[in-house]
C-alpha cells in the first residue's frame, strides 16, 4: 500500500463553488496543497479574483465568477470552466445561503433563495458537469462533494426553516445521486460542517469563545479540519465512501 499517494490530488482538477471565502476557500487551499488545479467561483468577481490571486501562492488557482443560483448561471460557469479544462475530477457544491426569520413572518423570498442555491443548484450543476466528470473518471474515480450542514441532521434552535430543510434535503439528495452516479464512476458524498468562522457563521467568527462552550471538542472548526475532510473524500482515500455525509463538528450533533 502506497500511503504517500492515498491523499494526493496531483494532476486532478477541482471546481469549488463559493470558493472565494469561508469553507470553500479552506477546501481550495487544502486541494492546492495536495497538488490539484483549483477553480473557484463566487458572484462577486473582484473578491473571487482576489482570493484566486492569494491562493495562487499554493498552486494553480483560477477565478471563475458566476451566480450559480440559477440554471443559466450554473451553465455559464460550466462554459467558463470548459475554456480551461476538458474534464473535471472533483466538484465541490459549497456555495450556500441562510435566512433566519420568525415563523409567522418567514417570507417566500427567504425560502426560494435558500432552497434554490443550497438544494437545486447542487443537482443541476452536477447534472451539467456530469459529461466532464465522466471524462475524468479514467484510472481513478471522479468525485462530487456536497457541503451540507449539521443543521440538516439535528435541529438548530435558530429559526432558519428553509436552511434546515435544504440541508436535510441535500443529505438525502447525496444518497440518491450517489446510487445513480456510481454507474458512471462518479462518487458522490457530503460533508456536514459544524461551526466554522465565516461571513455566514458570524457567531463562530465573532463570538468563537461563547460558541466553543457548546462544542464537545472545546473549539470551533479551523481550516485544517475542513480541508482534511474534503481531501479525504476527494482523493483515493475516500473512494469507498459513497452517498455518506461526513460530520465534521467537534461532536456538536451528539450534544445538542
Ligand atoms: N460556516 C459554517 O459554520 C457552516 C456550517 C455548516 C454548513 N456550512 C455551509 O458551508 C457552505 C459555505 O458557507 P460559509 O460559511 O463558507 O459561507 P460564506 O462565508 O458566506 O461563503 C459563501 C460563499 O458562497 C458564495 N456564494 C453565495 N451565493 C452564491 C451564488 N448565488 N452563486 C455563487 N456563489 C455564491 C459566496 O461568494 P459571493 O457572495 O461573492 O457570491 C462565498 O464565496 C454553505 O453551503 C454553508 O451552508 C457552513
Amino acid at each position: 500500500m502506497d500511503t504517500t499517494q492515498l491523499f494526493s490530488l496531483k494532476g486532478r482538477s477541482a471546481l469549488i463553488t463559493g470558493g472565494s471565502r469561508g469553507i470553500g476557500r479552506m477546501i481550495a487551499e487544502g486541494f492546492l496543497a495536495q497538488g490539484a488545479r483549483v477553480y473557484i467561483s463566487a458572484r462577486k468577481a473582484a473578491a473571487c479574483d482576489q482570493a484566486a490571486k492569494e491562493l495562487s501562492a499554493f498552486g494553480h488557482c483560477v477565478s471563475l465568477p458566476a451566480d450559480v443560483s440559477t440554471l443559466e448561471g450554473a451553465q455559464a460557469l460550466v462554459a467558463a470552466y470548459a475554456k480551461h479544462e476538458d474534464a473535471l475530477d472533483i466538484l465541490v457544491n459549497n456555495a450556500g445561503a441562510a435566512w433566519g426569520a420568525p415563523y409567522d413572518e418567514f417570507p417566500e423570498s427567504g425560502w426560494d433563495k435558500v432552497v434554490d442555491l443550497n438544494l437545486k443548484t447542487p443537482f443541476f450543476l452536477t447534472q451539467a458537469l456530469t459529461p466532464m466528470l465522466k471524462k475524468a473518471a479514467t484510472d481513478h474515480l471522479a468525485k462530487v462533494i456536497n457541503i451540507a450542514s449539521i443543521d440538516g441532521i439535528s435541529v438548530n434552535p435558530q429559526e432558519t426553516y428553509s436552511y434546515a430543510a435544504s440541508k436535510a434535503g441535500l443529505i438525502q439528495l447525496t444518497r440518491r445521486m450517489a446510487l445513480r452516479l456510481a454507474q458512471e464512476r462518479i462518487v458522490v458524498s457530503a460533508i456536514a460542517p459544524g461551526a466554522f468562522a465565516s461571513d455566514m457563521n458570524k457567531l463562530a467568527r465573532d463570538h468563537g469563545d461563547e460558541v466553543k462552550e457548546r462544542i464537545p471538542a472545546g473549539r470551533i472548526g479551523v481550516p485544517e479540519d475542513m480541508a482534511g475532510a474534503a481531501i479525504y473524500l476527494a482523493s483515493r482515500a475516500g473512494d469507498y465512501v459513497m452517498g455518506s455525509t461526513l460530520v465534521v463538528d467537534g461532536g456538536v450533533t451528539h450534544a445538542r
